[in-house]
């Protein structure tokens, strides 16, 4: 438990007008400041701050609070996070009055070892050449995306990362729980769980890794192995790079969503900012509620075949529940994103946007068509109704 004392010290100590100004463009009115709400879409600002109260509130869809509250919601963090994050900010070192709490400190093992496996595996590629940096190049993953995104390699071999890790001093059980080792097949030793496989570590809002991925680099399956469920990491939570997308999201109001890692870095290298990646599953309701926080419309990319569309139908059915506004981009059969910023550019790209109906534009001519769910025509008439 963080003290009480500290706790207001840290909200005394800072203005709440600053803080918000510093991710939403605030406007003074009245004695107060106003924003469009980042919590839900609007068109008109009812978001409220008020340095006088210290406090701000939506008369959109009624959040409010606290400069603490602010961030969790903001931010997607906790309680303690928040304090903790805005206190050092200020020099503040909230740490040391959370003593040896069991949890804190376990968690706290999980995050550094993890931290300490995405460090080793981007070590272990900037020390390879030849193959492993030729594949890399060949998929136009150039070093300074590398270096951005922490893109690593982990090497052949059983161990590597075990032995690493032990010596480093993390406990077996934590590498264990974090799935990055495992039990040895019959044997009794341990083996790592990412071998011969190029690394993307899966980043949290607050930039922290908790998860990673890894690709082979040949055509043998899986293509991609994922971390498993964790104590730090819970796919259906996280969005792929929104943490570094989620300004620009902000900023201009929409989002494109892809599925695949590569094809986010290919449309960042692009120049493009404003993504996120669904790891590989299907959207869920979490990540949709994530990603209202930052954005009134999504572009949803996927892969241009109908297994592509149909999911991509089903995402757009999850923002919309969201109060987001959804386009589904239809990409050429055969393409991905990667694959069609890399051959036909940025802006094809964007005439594809701009050429993609609304959902709901989309759905009338499906439910018109025939081919229809139940659940989809309700959808259709409750938009046409108002
Ligand atoms: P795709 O099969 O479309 O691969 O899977 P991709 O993204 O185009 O990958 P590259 O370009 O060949 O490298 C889309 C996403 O589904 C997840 C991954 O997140 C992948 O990016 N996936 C795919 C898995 O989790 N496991 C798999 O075996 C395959
Ligand atoms: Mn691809």
């Amino acid at each position: 438990m963080i003290p009480q004392k500290v706790i207001e010290e840290i909200r005394e100590r800072t203005d709440i007008v600053q803080i918000i100004g510093s991710m939403l463009e605030l406007k003074k009115s009245g004695s107060n400041y106003k924003a469009l709400c980042p919590f839900h879409g609007e068109k008109t600002p009812s978001f409220m701050v008020s340095p006088d109260k210290q406090i701000y509130h939506c008369f959109g869809c009624g959040k409010g609070g606290n400069v603490f509250h602010f961030l969790m919601e903001y931010e997607g963090v906790g309680f303690v996070e928040a304090v903790r994050n805005l206190g050092r900010e200020i020099g503040i070192d909230v740490d040391k009055y959370l003593g040896t709490g069991e949890g804190r400190e376990k968690r706290d093992r999980y995050y550094s070892a993890m931290e300490f496996a995405a460090r080793f595996y981007h070590k272990a590629l900037l020390d390879e050449s030849g193959r492993i940096r030729g594949y890399l190049q060949e998929r136009d993953i150039d070093d300074d995306l590398c270096e951005l995104f922490g893109i690593g390699y982990a090497p052949a071999g059983w161990d590597h990362l075990y032995k690493a890790a032990l010596e480093a001093g993390h406990g077996k059980d934590t590498l264990i729980d974090l799935n990055l080792v495992m039990r040895s097949r019959g044997g009794s030793g341990y083996r790592d769980y990412f071998r011969n496989r190029i690394i993307f570590p899966i980043a949290m809002l607050s930039n922290r890794v908790v998860g990673l991925a890894g690709r082979v680099l040949d055509r043998s399956e899986p293509k991609y192995l994922n971390t498993t469920e964790s104590p730090i990491y819970s796919k259906g939570r996280i969005l792929y790079g929104l943490n570094k997308g989620k300004d620009a999201i902000r900023k201009s109001g929409s989002a494109i969503v892809v599925e695949g890692y590569v094809d986010y870095l290919m449309l960042w290298k692009k120049g493009i900012r404003n993504i996120c990646a669904v790891c590989g599953t299907s959207l869920t309701e979490e990540q949709a509620r994530l990603l209202a926080r930052y954005a009134k419309r999504v572009y949803i990319i996927n892969d241009g075949d109908r297994a592509g569309i149909r999911a991509a139908v089903r995402a757009a059915d999850q923002f919309i529940i969201h109060g987001l506004e959804a386009f589904v981009v239809k990409l050429p059969e055969g393409e991905d994103p990667d694959s069609f910023v890399r051959k036909q550019g940025e802006e094809n790209l964007h005439d594809l946007m701009q050429a993609s109906s609304s959902y709901f534009i989309y759905l009338k001519n499906e439910a018109e068509s025939g081919s229809h769910t139940t659940f989809r025509k309700r959808r259709v008439i409750e938009h046409l109704l108002g």
